[in-house]
């Protein structure tokens, strides 16, 4: 099946498990991910196909299980994983799978973000986030062909399908980019038209809980908030803002923060929404981090930020 057509044919399927609490990861817990094996599978036209152990245990006709491997295959097949073993967390507009990395990698675990072509329709208000983005294919190339342009203007199915790609190459460039400048994000490591493959926070047992799911003590709450303003500081010395930054979005392992989920970051140097953006941003870090007796001013913290900057860019 060519790219374009399971992509069209997954596009809409939706799974409502959140994977967190389902028996079917409890049974699976107690194995080691990398002492699992994944099956290879003759499919009906006589092809060997590899079907990995999570989507083993799904029943062939699910949906999920096509889905899964048609995602994933070719990452399999360029030695970058070898078995996906559980789902982390699904939702409507991704869903976050954990997988064997391949040694070549240098890691253990990698984390699969599968996302659905429906997550275009649920960011809120993307024309905000939109606003000065340039037109970019997948591998951020400015898309110059005037059909392609046309078909994502006038949002057609194709365009549509482009627009998609366009922010999963957004977000995987991203990333890169922050993690490449020091930004405590986790290591980008593959993607495709639909998946992005990273650094697996957490270890065999389980995913990395997002902050809103841990209660701090004072003593670590301080430093840690100090750490988030750090990273949010480096961004905007990229020119980006996060755009949907957290409790939600940053995780919490071994006493280390990761900043994640990147589809929505803008370019603070022509968005006009930048600096309400960034507000929000500050604001919502700061209000979480008040619940462990972090004491700060949202407005002043985000002028401090954009005043320096803007005069940085003006020079
Ligand atoms: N690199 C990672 N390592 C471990 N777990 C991860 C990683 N990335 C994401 N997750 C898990 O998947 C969840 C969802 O990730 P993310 O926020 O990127 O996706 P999302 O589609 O925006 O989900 P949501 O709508 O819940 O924010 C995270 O809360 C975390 O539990
Ligand atoms: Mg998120």
């Amino acid at each position: 099946m060519s790219t374009n057509n399971w992509q069209e044919k997954y596009a809409d399927y939706e799974f409502q498990d959140n994977g967190r609490s389902t028996h079917r990861r409890r049974k699976t817990a107690k194995t080691p991910a990398n002492e699992r094996v994944a099956d290879i599978q003759e499919m009906d036209d006589g092809i060997e196909s590899w079907v990995p152990t999570y989507a083993a245990a799904l029943d062939p006709q699910h949906h999920e299980r096509q889905w899964v491997i048609a995602s994933v295959e070719h990452f399999y097949r360029e030695n970058i994983i070898t078995d996906v073993t559980r789902l982390v967390k699904g939702g409507k507009e991704a869903n976050v799978y954990t997988c064997t990395a391949h040694p070549a990698t240098g890691l253990d675990l990698v984390a699969a973000k599968l996302y659905r072509e429906r997550m275009l329709r649920s960011l809120k208000n993307d024309a905000i986030y939109k606003e000065g983005r340039m037109l970019r294919d997948a591998e951020g190339k400015q898309i110059r062909s005037r059909r392609e342009r046309t078909a994502v203007q006038n949002k057609s199915g194709y365009g549509l399908h482009l627009d998609f790609m366009m922010w999963i190459g957004t977000e995987y460039r991203t990333q890169t980019l922050l993690h490449d400048a020091g930004a405590d994000v986790p290591k980008p490591v593959a993607h495709n038209g639909s998946a992005i493959l990273m650094e697996f926070i957490g270890d065999e047992y389980g995913a990395a809980p997002a902050l809103n799911e841990v209660g701090l003590n004072r003593t670590e709450a301080g430093p840690l908030f100090r750490r988030v303003m750090d990273n949010v500081r480096l961004l905007l010395d990229h020119h980006l803002i996060h755009g949907d930054l957290s409790a939600y979005n940053i995780l919490y392992w071994d006493g280390d923060i990761w900043l994640i989920d990147f589809p929505q970051v803008v370019d603070a140097r022509v968005n006009p929404h930048a600096l309400e953006l960034l507000q929000r941003d500050v604001t919502r870090v700061c209000e979480y981090f008040a619940r462990f007796g972090v004491e700060s001013d949202p407005v002043q913290l985000t002028l401090d930020l954009w005043q320096p900057y803007m005069r940085e860019i003006a020079d």
